[in-house]
């Protein structure tokens, strides 16, 4: 496999690879078990030694455009709170009351002075600080530095907000990417794009059944033969290893002019889509004009339940060729498509694929040398799961 040539000769090799009807491929076909899908026990331990251990994204930077905007999020350890400080930094707490612990802020998103509890009424700063105990007269002493809100390790990098899911962690995105994908996510320029919309489902299946199905260039024209199979080429990945990340070039249906011409020194960048894992649960996706972001957060509880967001960052009104309806038009329609995919195609199949894998008898399974990505995704996973384990003995 070959690392970081410059980009039209990585599209280059993809259309070699699609000339010869191939894919990149590991050296191995991998065994796994059902039970990774729905035993609690491994499920505690990827929310301790993954989401505990290291960042994941919440939002895109746009979301929490203004000081005091505030967005709450249930990660895998924490219902957290996160919100623009008034130096444009971004922090993130528990979302929870230091007095008897009711939950502080119970609205998904909004823009606010104070928290305020609707319990007793305490507040607290948009910084975390306790800030009013009601009736203190009566109430007693307290230290109120000690009874902020719990802060969590929060860092804003290449437009993406990133949580560490734990109190007691550090946080440090540019060491997490690696140089690699630290520099590859710099030159997307993605903190200049705005977040279109951002949207979330609760599905009935495990997180990495879910994340499997988006880094999978081996199912389109299979289970979206009417849609995204009509676009992209099925089962052809250009494909780098990273080490923790990956991503590949797929190419696109129209890119088939040049397979018998030679495309000489055209760019090929709209005849592409490519494809970023971020361990431990994001797909990028940088499409022609826009990206899209796929996150998979496991439930707090239960390993047969997760969490998708879908976020579509693209050029603002002002940096696109459009006025504000036309962007609006442009922009509601790829949403909707994309929608449709994921309701009407992906997620009946891998509902299905959870209730499969709850089989008692299910034996073992398979990822193929061509499930690249997967690969990648299992075995730094895996890896995670092991570090975490170690370090607790
Ligand atoms: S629980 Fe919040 S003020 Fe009492
Ligand atoms: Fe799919």
């Amino acid at each position: 496999m070959t690392t970081s040539l410059p980009r039209q000769d990585r599209i280059r090799r993809a259309l070699e690879l699609l000339r010869n009807d191939t894919t990149d491929k590991f050296d191995e076909v991998i065994a796994f078990e059902p039970d990774e899908f729905t035993d609690p026990v491994l499920a505690t331990e990827e929310r301790e030694y993954v989401f505990g251990a290291v960042p994941s994204i919440v939002a895109h930077g746009s979301e929490l455009a203004k000081a005091n905007d505030f967005m709450t999020v249930q990660m895998p350890r924490n219902n957290i709170i996160v919100v623009r400080q008034k130096d444009g930094s971004v922090k993130a707490f528990v979302n929870l009351c230091r007095h008897r612990g009711a939950m502080l802020e119970d609205r998904e998103k909004g823009r606010c002075r104070i928290f305020s509890c609707a319990y007793h009424r305490w507040s607290y700063d948009p910084d975390g600080s306790l800030r009013t105990i009601t009736r203190d007269n009566t109430f007693g002493e307290v230290d109120r530095k000690e009874h902020g809100l719990i802060e969590l390790p929060c860092e804003e990098r290449h437009g993406f907000i990133w949580v560490v899911d734990n109190a007691k962690a550090s946080i440090d995105v540019a060491a997490w990417l690696g140089p690699e994908m630290d520099e590859i996510l710099a030159g997307y320029d993605l903190d200049k794009l705005v977040c279109y919309r951002a949207g979330g489902f609760d599905e009935p299946t495990n997180w990495k059944i879910m994340q499997d199905a988006f880094l999978d260039g081996y199912h389109i024209q299979y289970a979206h033969p009417n849609t995204a199979g009509k676009i992209i080429h099925t089962n052809v990945m250009a494909f780098e290893d990273f080490g923790r990340h990956c991503r590949f070039i797929a190419p696109r249906k129209s890119i088939d002019r040049f397979l018998e011409e030679d495309p000489g020194d055209t760019p090929l960048d709209k005849y592409v889509t490519e494809t970023h894992f971020l361990l431990p649960n994001s797909t990028l996706l940088r499409q022609p004009d826009h990206f899209q972001l796929l996150t998979f957060r496991p439930h707090p509880t239960d390993p047969t339940k997760s969490r998708m967001e879908q976020r579509l960052m693209v050029p603002s009104v002002e940096d696109s060729p459009w006025d504000a309806e036309h962007w609006e038009r442009r922009w509601n329609k790829n949403w909707e498509i994309l929608l449709a995919v994921l309701h009407n195609e992906d997620f009946p199949l891998l509902r299905d694929s959870q209730r499969g894998m709850g089989s008692a008898d299910a034996g073992d399974m398979m990822l193929g040398r061509n499930e690249i990505a997967n690969q990648v995704f299992r075995r730094e996973i895996k890896n995670l799961v092991a570090t975490g384990r170690a370090g607790d003995q």
